[in-house]
């Protein structure tokens, strides 16, 4: 008998195929999950912890070997088995190239499936000696520059204890995505992860949100309730924008991290507190505290370990990994295809300056995906972008023109191209700038 069984993810068109896939799977005590398009599996494999793929390729819009080559990138550790009605050797070689273990062709007998099940579940476990929960290692924070190694390095090191972690950055760089990445990755992972957000929290409610209550604590309170830390037990709790956190916050959370212990509200014994905390910011913190916005104690209790996210800006060369998972994940989503993306629109990506960070590249391309039929162009991206186009240097000696031109584009990026508010900036009317943009 297995210790646990396995989740495994089947993906079809063919519903018929589905279900007498899902009858073999259960009589052979494994949990299923059904998709009948990429797009479902893409849902499931975000929410989920999947043990095994079993994916058919030939699928109308986006297809099973599209489905293979995206997960092979973002889920490698997740062992894949391929069915197919039409075993052509080309389709099998390419499978085969791209990490897929086994490869079954339809009609197949219960014991073919069966043998074909365990190879590939046996393929990943002499590697992995920590649980198969863990497989999904960092599969959502894509990067393969230095500066995000350096972030999943630390996460590697804090994940299997319970040290207090802070994480700084700017506001879209993915700070729950890391604090998330620590628990999920780590020992503690079954537990439960908790976010709170620090700055939402009304003073009123304060005490009993974070610390629960017991019956007839006050009016209304008909029933003992838990508070965050105790719903996050054994667990993480994550406190997000810390940096907002109200005074009264912010003492009271000084207390947990020091006594290790709450009381809920009404209540007289006090409760132990066995949490990891993680707190995530994108203030810098010390000149809250200059400011007397933030308990410098409170700092030094938590930051036994900081992770500096790093922004969009500085790590350029990774650009082109988050366009792919954002064209997949949009392309699945809009279109049922996958569109290709110029160099040249590219190369405008690498030019901005992202303050939104990821969370502004992935509306960028979300709205590029529904703009484009064929492949995606500069045409496609926002207008915003457009208009930082071939600024040339400041110092270079340029042509009357040239540099009208230069100033029209750079007043229409500032007002967002709205072209009334230009041209009254511009000091012209708007029918002389409109001559002016042809
Ligand atoms: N390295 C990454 N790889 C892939 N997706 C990422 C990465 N970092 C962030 N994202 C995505 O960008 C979005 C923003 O991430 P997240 O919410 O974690 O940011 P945040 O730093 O908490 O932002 P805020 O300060 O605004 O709350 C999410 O959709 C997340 O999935
Ligand atoms: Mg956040």
């Amino acid at each position: 008998m297995p210790l646990h069984k396995e989740n495994i993810l089947i993906v079809d068109d063919d519903i018929h195929i589905l279900e007498l896939l899902q009858r073999h799977l259960t009589a052979l005590d494994f949990y299923t999950f059904k998709a009948v398009s990429v797009k479902e599996a893409l849902t499931i494999l975000q929410s989920r912890t999947i043990d095994l793929l079993i994916t058919d390729l030939n699928m109308p819009g986006v297809d099973g070997m599209q489905l293979i080559k995206y997960t092979s990138e973002h889920f490698p550790k997740l062992p894949k088995l391929v069915i197919t009605g039409y075993p052509s050797v080309d389709g099998a070689l390419e499978a085969m190239k791209s990490g897929v273990v086994e490869y079954l062709t339809k009609p197949f007998t219960k014991d073919e499936l069966k043998q074909a099940i365990a190879i590939s579940l046996k393929e990943k476990k002499p590697k992995v000696t920590k649980t198969p929960r863990q497989q999904n290692a960092y599969g959502e924070i894509i990067g393969n520059s230095k500066a995000i190694k350096s972030v999943t390095q630390i996460i590697d090191r804090v994940k299997d204890n319970k040290a207090t972690v802070l994480i700084n950055g700017e506001s879209g760089t993915g700070k729950e995505l890391v604090a998330r990445a620590i628990h999920y990755n780590g020992k503690y992972a079954s537990a439960p992860f908790v976010a709170v957000n620090c700055g939402a929290i009304p003073e009123n409610l304060l005490e009993s949100e974070l610390f629960g209550y017991v019956k007839g604590a006050f009016t209304g309170a008909n029933e003992d309730r838990k508070g965050f830390f105790q719903a996050a037990h054994k667990g993480t709790i994550f406190l997000d924008e810390i940096g907002n956190a109200s005074m009264a916050t912010q003492l009271r959370l000084l207390r947990v991290l020091q006594e290790k212990e709450v009381v809920r509200v009404g209540a007289q014994k006090v409760e132990p507190v066995d949490v990891r905390i993680i707190a995530a910011t994108n203030f810098n913190l010390e000149s809250r505290i200059a400011s007397q916005k933030f308990r410098e104690d409170l700092f030094y209790r938590l930051t036994v370990v900081q992770i500096n996210v790093p922004p969009l800006r500085d790590r350029l060369e990774d650009i082109e990994l988050l366009v792919d998972k954002f064209i997949f994940k949009y392309g699945v989503e809009y279109k049922d295809k996958l569109m290709p993306i110029t160099q040249e629109a590219i190369n405008i990506l690498k030019r901005h300056h992202w303050p939104g960070n990821i969370r502004e590249l992935e509306n960028v391309i979300q709205h590029a995906v529904i703009m484009s039929d064929k492949q995606i162009t500069v045409d496609s991206l926002p207008d915003y972008l457009k208009f930082t186009i071939d600024f040339p240097k400041e110092t270079a000696l340029l042509p009357l023109k040239a540099v009208e031109k230069q100033h029209i584009l750079k007043v229409l990026a500032h007002t967002n191209n709205n072209k009334s508010e230009a041209a009254r900036i511009l000091q012209i009317d708007r029918k002389t700038l409109s001559q002016k943009i042809k």
